[in-house]
């Protein structure tokens, strides 16, 4: 039987910390490659979630500059810091990005991994942001692009609209995680926020996992699209299992070896201060 899936993403993606780590190591590194070595001396890390992003940042930059993570969630940060105790040049806040008080034009440069597509209110929040940076200073973050056919994100919610017998129009506009898979959107809201310079690249990761095909479809029922769907449908034990049931076929399909791997297309969002 599987777990009724309630609102708990947050404590699914702290007990499985590292195995999300592994399925996010390609958007790391397509954020870092993008940030290059940046110069100045503080950084801020959005939506920094267990803190795997801060601290990557907190050791390519040099150990007297320093990175700030923010997250809105409890758990998490109080995770975060336990992970990043002895780190000197990470610290880690609890707030909310979209109103929490940064002290005006502080940082050089502000990232994030997928932190940054859940604000109530977008515009607030990246201008909230905006001030907190420094003139000139980079905004650089990845978010989900829209998925083609096949990749995990259309996978999952097509399973989880069958089985709920909903149709994408009963969906609404993009929510969640999926808010910025429209570009224009995306520019829009930073235009407004008083963002210059826009870029938005469009890339495919291949995001896998050392993890049996069992754990992965444990995984998808509790983080990602097809848990927002049976929230929102209210499905029931006998739909979620049937739901489950089509999403293990999915991740058999998808084993590598020891592995289960996807395709994903992301965004790399930057952007001047
Ligand atoms: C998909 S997770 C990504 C976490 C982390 N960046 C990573 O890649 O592991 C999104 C994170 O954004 C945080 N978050 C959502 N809304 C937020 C807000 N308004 N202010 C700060 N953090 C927020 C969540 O608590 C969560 O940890």
């Amino acid at each position: 039987m599987i777990n009724k899936p309630e609102n708990n993403m947050r404590q699914s993606w702290i007990k499985n910390d590292s195995l999300m780590d592994e399925k996010l190591k390609p958007v790391s590194d397509a954020l870092f490659e993008s940030i290059g070595t940046p110069k100045g001396r503080r950084f801020l890390d959005i939506g920094c979630g267990a803190g795997s992003t801060t601290v990557r940042l907190g050791k390519l930059i040099s150990p007297t500059a320093s990175v700030t993570g923010i997250d809105i969630s409890d758990s998490i940060i109080t995770f975060a810091k336990q992970k990043a105790k002895g780190i000197s040049n990470v610290d880690f806040v609890l707030g909310d990005a979209q109103t929490y008080e940064f002290k005006p034009n502080t940082f050089d440069g502000a990232m994030s991994r997928m932190g940054v597509m859940f604000f109530g209110d977008p515009i607030q929040a990246f201008s909230n942001i905006h001030g907190g940076l420094n003139e000139g200073a980079f905004l650089t973050f990845t978010c989900w692009a829209p998925p083609k056919e096949g990749e995990l994100t259309d996978l999952l919610r097509r399973t989880a609209l069958k089985h709920t017998g909903k149709t994408d129009n009963d969906l609404g506009p993009a929510t969640g995680g999926e808010a910025f898979i429209d570009k224009e959107y995306v520019k829009s809201i930073l235009n407004d926020s008083g963002f210059s310079n826009l870029s938005i690249k469009t890339l495919m990761i291949h995001s896998r996992a050392k993890i049996s095909p069992k754990e992965d479809a444990k995984l998808n029922m509790e983080i990602g699209c097809a848990q927002r769907i049976m929230i929102d449908a209210e499905a029931d034990d006998e739909i979620r299992e049937r739901i489950y049931e089509d999403l293990l076929a999915i991740s058999k399909e998808h084993q590598e070896g020891d592995y289960v791997g996807y395709d994903r297309s992301i965004h790399i969002v930057s952007a001047i201060a």
